[in-house]
């Protein structure tokens, strides 16, 4: 196991970190029982995404392979192992995000189901700059499936200086732009930072811990670390696990 820890003072807090590049079905199994207070993933879809090759007329030649993809028929036992591993080492006060694609999220909402998790809300998250299609409809939203245990962490604060307008930020339909990495290296897809922080913010208190073990670029560790809460990334992708390394340690990539 390829295996990197850090302290380091962020947000005023001093912060762990601890970064695996392998799969996370070996090192999940390592991390102890009602340890962790967030999980926040965004698993491959089960849409063969790692042969991919377009994406509105954006530069393909930047994206990094190597990305891990799950065959639909490996999907749902993919998907029951993630779900059991996350409820062992999730405290009973802490939840669970799973940013999804419509494809195959029955299987998600089938395991949650039948897993002991609670399936508390269903957020969307609308971006723009859709891939644009001529013949049906513009997929435009991924599915935030929000799954908590008992009690959970649920931080209630204004967004912005008006506060009576607070409530419209827990609205389940998120509005947050893509962010592109245009001219740099960058894995096949990856979240925006602003919609990882603050599922992260509503969710956590500085000083806990963080995980995402299909961490890809970084996102949901650059976010964690940020706002003082230590981050635990696996990712099994040595590309992108540099990426990862580059974002959260400062190291260098070769291109
Ligand atoms: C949708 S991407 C995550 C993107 C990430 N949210 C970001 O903002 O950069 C899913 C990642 O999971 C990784 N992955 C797939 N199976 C894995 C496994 N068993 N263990 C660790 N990582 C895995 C893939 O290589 C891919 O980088």
């Amino acid at each position: 196991m390829n295996q990197q820890d850090k302290t380091r003072k962020e947000a005023n807090h001093m912060v762990e970190l601890s970064l695996h590049n392998d799969d996370c079905f070996k090192v999940l199994p390592t991390i102890p029982d009602k340890s962790v207070d967030l999980i926040l993933i965004d698993p491959p879809f089960g849409i063969e995404a790692d042969k991919l090759t377009y994406s509105n007329n954006r530069d393909n030649s930047k994206v990094i392979e190597g990305y891990r993809e799950w065959t639909i028929e490996e999907y749902p036992t993919f998907t029951e192992k993630y779900i059991a591993e996350s409820y062992r080492i999730l405290k009973d006060n802490s939840s669970m995000y799973i940013i999804s694609g419509w494809t195959n999220l029955d299987y998600i909402l089938t395991t949650i189901r039948e897993s002991r998790f609670t399936l508390t809300n269903h957020l969307i998250w609308q971006y723009n700059f859709p891939l644009h299609t001529k013949r049906k409809w513009v997929s435009s939203h991924y599915h935030i499936l929000y799954l908590t245990k008992v009690k959970p962490t649920f931080n209630r604060f204004a967004e912005s200086e008006d506060t009576k307008e607070s409530y419209h930020y827990r609205n389940s339909v998120i509005k947050i732009p893509r962010t592109y990495n245009t001219g740099k290296i960058r894995n096949h897809n990856s979240l925006p930072i602003a919609l990882v922080e603050k599922l992260i913010k509503y969710s956590s208190n500085p000083g806990d811990t963080v995980l995402d073990c299909f961490a890809g670029s970084g996102t949901t560790g650059e976010a964690a670390l940020s706002i003082g809460r230590n981050f635990i990334g696996i990712e099994v992708n040595q590309e992108s696990f540099k990426l990862i390394q580059q974002r959260l340690l400062g190291k260098e990539i070769e291109e």
